[in-house]
């Protein structure tokens, strides 16, 4: 299996973290804020595993199983650490979280995962995201802006169903949007601005970095394939312990063998990803 060189991460902690906000921002988006005591620091590309919705005075058991999400900033405070998670309403876990009101607690564990491989100083960086993956990239743009020249793509079926376009512009990143249906920038899919970015562009020059739906990713592998830039993409495969012990997360590679996408991952090089394995 090849591994990613990454800079070390913080040891994950498990924590009551209170809801600071949690607000509806249209459509299934939602930005919560938690207060987490003790928090340790993260990477770009690290996640949390969030309980099901918020605690109550007897445990729940349904669902009984957290949620992975993106880390996607933070903002220190002296009562604690400040955890922004941007998600969005899709099943029955998100539609509790949804429910969570401030004041109430929700468990945490995290951060975890490896983080993304950085970019060298001569690289530009083209940010791809859609749909929840978005909420993945933040973090990875915020840290890079200060480096190295950046492009953030991002991609959604309608401009509703986009989340964090306000802070990316906020950046000062190069940005541009694609939806599906036109109702916000270029009409049609992300991947065509992906190639676009690309046009005319050196091997050695440009890193990719991916994050959303497995179609996506697998053809921003495919564009980088051939081109010949490197790219990097953060699956987002169902986790149950979010920390290597069930093995539910479980991505297969080219070479045959399976790595745990919590684990091992979630950011992989794009060539070693059996794609047609994937969900
Ligand atoms: C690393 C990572 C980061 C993510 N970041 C974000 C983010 O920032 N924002 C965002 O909106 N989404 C993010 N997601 C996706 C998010 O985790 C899912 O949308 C969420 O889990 C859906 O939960 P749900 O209960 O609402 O939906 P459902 O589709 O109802 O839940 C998924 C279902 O699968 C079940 N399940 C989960 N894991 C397993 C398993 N291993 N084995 C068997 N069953 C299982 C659950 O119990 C549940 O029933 C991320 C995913 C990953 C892996
Ligand atoms: S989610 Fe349990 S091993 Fe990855």
């Amino acid at each position: 299996m090849t591994q990613i060189a990454t800079t070390s991460v913080p040891a994950p902690v498990r924590a009551e973290a209170e809801v600071v906000q949690n607000l509806h921002e249209g459509g299934a988006n939602y930005r919560l804020t938690l207060r987490v005591t003790g928090w340790p620091g993260f990477e770009p590309g690290q996640f949390v595993m969030l309980s099901a919705g918020p605690q109550a005075s007897v445990p729940r058991t349904d669902p009984l199983l957290p949620r992975p999400m993106a880390v996607y900033r933070t903002r220190q405070q002296a009562q604690g650490t400040l955890v922004d998670v941007l998600y969005k309403r899709v099943g029955r876990g998100t539609a509790l979280l949804a429910q969570a009101l401030p004041g109430q607690k929700v468990g945490l564990v995290g951060p975890l995962g490896r983080c993304f491989e950085l970019p060298g100083a001569a690289e530009r960086a083209l940010l791809v995201a859609g749909g929840t993956g978005i909420a993945s990239v933040y973090e990875l743009a915020a840290r890079l802006v200060p480096r190295v020249d950046v492009c953030v793509l991002l991609g959604a079926a309608t401009a509703q169903d986009l989340m964090g376009v306000d802070d990316f512009a906020a950046l000062g990143v190069e940005l541009e949007i694609a939806t599906e249906d036109g109702s916000r920038g270029f009409q049609g899919r992300v991947t065509r601005l992906l190639e676009d970015a690309l046009a005319g562009r050196k091997p050695g020059t440009t890193r990719i970095y991916s994050c959303g739906p497995t179609g996506m990713m697998r053809r921003c592998a495919e564009i980088a394939a051939l081109v010949g830039v490197p790219c990097i993409v953060s699956l987002e495969n169902q986790m149950a312990c979010g920390f290597g012990v069930c093995l539910g997360c479980a991505a297969p590679l080219s070479n045959g063998s399976y790595a745990l996408v919590c684990r091992d991952g979630p950011s992989f090089d794009a060539s070693t990803i059996a794609w047609q394995g994937l969900p």
